[in-house]
């Protein structure tokens, strides 16, 4: 893949994500992009992924051919203030003010880990996926779908918390799709059998 940033000329607002990140616990594959057309799309570390502290170690892993649109969120577990705890104020971040060890200033949030974002995923406009959510090739998060849960391959899933609306193809379409893994060919076998790709022609790509 070629390390440009822009796809489009003259689009600034569409970047391939994987060249504007630089922070090592954020990894994005081939050819996915993502769209802002409120804030600088270069900027995704800072305005999309939040609570993502280096403390934590937490990582956002997304695939290849992935559609982040505008606004999405991802919210990282230093976000969540414990529950273990009478209180939610956070007092080990506070460390210096209430005498307590900074070693255990992880303490102050209660961890579910990294998020993972397969294959082909469509995420909709400012939809805010949750740590520790897992979610599977060619899912669909619509807008301002608040994603809580995992999300299984080639499922659209809406709302508040997030649920699921339907299934992209049926049971067998999907097990084929899954096992041919179109993402991972060159790009010249992409290329190759983009029409069949892009007109949902599903039984001509496993002649
Ligand atoms: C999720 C989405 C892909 C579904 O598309 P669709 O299959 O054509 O959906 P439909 O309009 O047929 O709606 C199907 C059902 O899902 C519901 N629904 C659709 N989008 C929803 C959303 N974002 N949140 C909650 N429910 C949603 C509809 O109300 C409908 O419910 P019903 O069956 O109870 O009547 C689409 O609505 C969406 O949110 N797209 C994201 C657009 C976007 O953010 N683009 C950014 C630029 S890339």
């Amino acid at each position: 893949m070629p390390e440009k940033i822009y796809p489009r000329t003259n689009d600034f607002e569409t970047v391939y994500l994987k060249s504007v990140i630089s922070n090592p616990n954020i990894v994005v594959g081939d050819y996915t992009i993502y769209h802002d057309f409120v804030l600088d799309p270069v900027l995704f570390e800072k305005n999309n992924v939040l609570y993502q502290y280096p403390v934590n170690n937490d990582k956002l892993l997304i695939g290849k051919f992935c559609s982040i649109a505008c606004g999405a969120k991802f919210l990282f577990s230093s976000a969540n203030h414990t529950l273990k705890s009478l209180s939610t104020y956070p007092f080990p971040i506070f460390f210096e003010e209430w005498n307590l060890d900074k070693k255990n200033i992880t303490s102050a949030w209660d961890n579910k880990g990294d998020i993972v974002i397969g294959n082909d995923v469509w995420i909709g406009y400012e939809a805010v996926i949750l740590s520790g959510v897992r979610i599977g090739d060619g899912a669909i998060v619509g807008s301002r779908a608040v994603v809580t849960k995992d999300i299984p391959p080639y499922t659209i899933v809406g709302g508040v918390p997030a649920k699921t609306i339907k299934k992209r193809f049926d049971d067998d379409v999907i097990m084929k799709l899954l096992q041919l893994q179109w993402w991972d060919w060159p790009f010249d076998k992409v290329q190759q059998h983009l029409q069949q790709i892009m007109n949902g022609e599903a039984d001509q790509l496993w002649l």
